[in-house]
């Protein structure tokens, strides 16, 4: 096979510029057009947008490594390791399987009771209300509610939860501000003495503490029990926070949509889906080559940091058909990689499923529509595309 010269992207092409964060949508477009992988000298960095090389570089993990440090920075900067998303294997093969059990069909169908309880609670409030701001009626604190379900630990307060999920994905980004960085150290500090002390009798987090999971995580003289349950414990929030957002968000600007849904339930799965694909929360996660590396026809050189744009991926008109247009309906003949591919596959995928799932369940039933109520704004993370603001109107006559 030829090698192609890679495509060098010019300043204004940073995908972390404001403009390309606030609307990235044509930008991604424009980025897979210039071919598998292109390189911006100003970050020293290489970018993949479409949804072939995004998953080949997720599932060539043995060239594409994480043991460098998954995020923007690499663990040798940043002097944090989190066990899951900064090891390959065999230490990566070890920390999963010490908690994948958890994540099953059985655990998730135990969580669904609790979790359905809690979104009817606060899915009729905002209805009673007639018009909130999702981000704070819905999207915020369910995951916090259902983070501390999954691992024990408890709520230390929706606003608190969000803010300290918040800095924890803006610190895996670029240019990080040193106030999230403080908050993240406020966030470890709090886990590692009210959170683990409050935790009951039996949980995962009480489980992977003393036992180190089902035998997996190292004993407690290093950090990796600890990181490894605050991994998960963070991870599942500013995420699925994101999600929900993303999907009452959707349904308002496509209401012939939610009618579709209302008619038919039972596309409530593939609903959730499509909102994955069409408004993927996470932005980015990083592999780095320790060899030259081709792909497909373009060499990246031995040391190269490759940031995998997965919403660039997931409207790849070479993948999906009609990729631009939220549909429900549509099939889609390739898997969305919103919650990435491979060996580092989310571990909490089935919760952030069950989370929106049930609470399109609760809302189809009485929702006729949504109406936007104010300027939605959106966040300003540089890794998950959130919502600081969605003020929504819950039409149900
Ligand atoms: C909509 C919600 C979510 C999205 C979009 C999402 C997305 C992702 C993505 C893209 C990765 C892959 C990272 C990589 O390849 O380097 C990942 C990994 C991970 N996620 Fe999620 N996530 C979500 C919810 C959750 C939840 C609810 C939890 C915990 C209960 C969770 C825990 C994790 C963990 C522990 C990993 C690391 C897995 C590994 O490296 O083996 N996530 N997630």
């Amino acid at each position: 096979m030829t090698t192609t010269a890679p495509h060098r992207l010019p300043a204004g092409m940073d995908p972390f510029r404001p403009e390309n964060l606030a609307d990235p949508y044509p930008y991604y477009a424009q980025l897979r057009a210039l071919g598998p992988a292109t390189y911006l000298p100003e970050r020293d960095a290489w970018f993949v947008a479409t949804y072939d090389s995004v998953s080949q570089v997720l599932r060539n993990y043995r060239e594409f490594v994480s043991g460098l440090g998954s995020s923007y920075h690499r663990v040798a900067e940043s002097g944090f390791r989190f066990p899951f998303i900064d090891n390959d294997p065999p230490e990566h093969t070890r920390i999963r399987r010490s908690v994948q059990g958890h994540f099953g069909k059985g655990p998730m169908a135990e969580l669904a009771t609790a979790v359905r309880a809690d979104i009817a609670q606060l899915a009729e409030a905002a209805l009673a209300t007639g018009t909130v701001d999702v981000v704070t009626a819905l999207a915020q604190p369910i995951p916090d509610l259902t983070i501390a379900r999954v691992t024990g630990i408890p709520s230390p307060g929706t606003q608190r939860m969000a803010a300290w999920a918040d800095a924890a994905f803006h610190v895996v980004g670029p240019e990080p501000d040193p106030a999230h960085l403080q908050l993240i150290m406020e966030s470890l500090g709090w886990l590692g003495n009210e959170g683990l002390t409050g935790m009951p009798a039996h949980c995962l987090g009480r489980m992977m503490m003393e036992q180190g999971g089902d035998n997996g995580l190292l004993a407690a003289e290093g950090t990796e029990r600890l990181f490894a349950i605050a991994s998960i414990w963070v991870a599942g929030v500013d995420t699925t926070n994101s999600l929900i957002s993303n999907m009452i968000h959707a349904f308002t600007l496509f209401p012939e949509q939610w009618e579709i849904l209302r008619a038919d339930p039972s596309l409530i799965p593939a609903a959730v889906e499509e909102v994955l694909r069409w408004d993927s929360p996470v932005r980015v996660f990083v592999r780095r080559t320790l060899e030259d590396v081709e792909l497909q026809g373009v060499t990246i050189p031995a040391d190269s940091d490759v940031c995998a744009l997965f919403p660039a991926a997931n409207r790849d008109p070479d993948a999906f058909d009609d990729a631009d247009t939220f549909d429900i309906t549509a099939p889609r003949a390739k898997m969305h990689l919103a919650f990435g591919a491979s060996i580092h596959l989310c571990l909490g995928a089935p919760v952030a499923r069950l989370e929106a799932a049930t609470l399109l369940e609760h809302l189809v039933e009485r929702v006729v529509r949504f109406e936007a109520a104010g300027e939605a704004r959106r966040g300003i993370s540089r890794t998950v595309r959130n919502f600081a603001a969605l003020p929504t109107r819950f039409v149900t006559t």
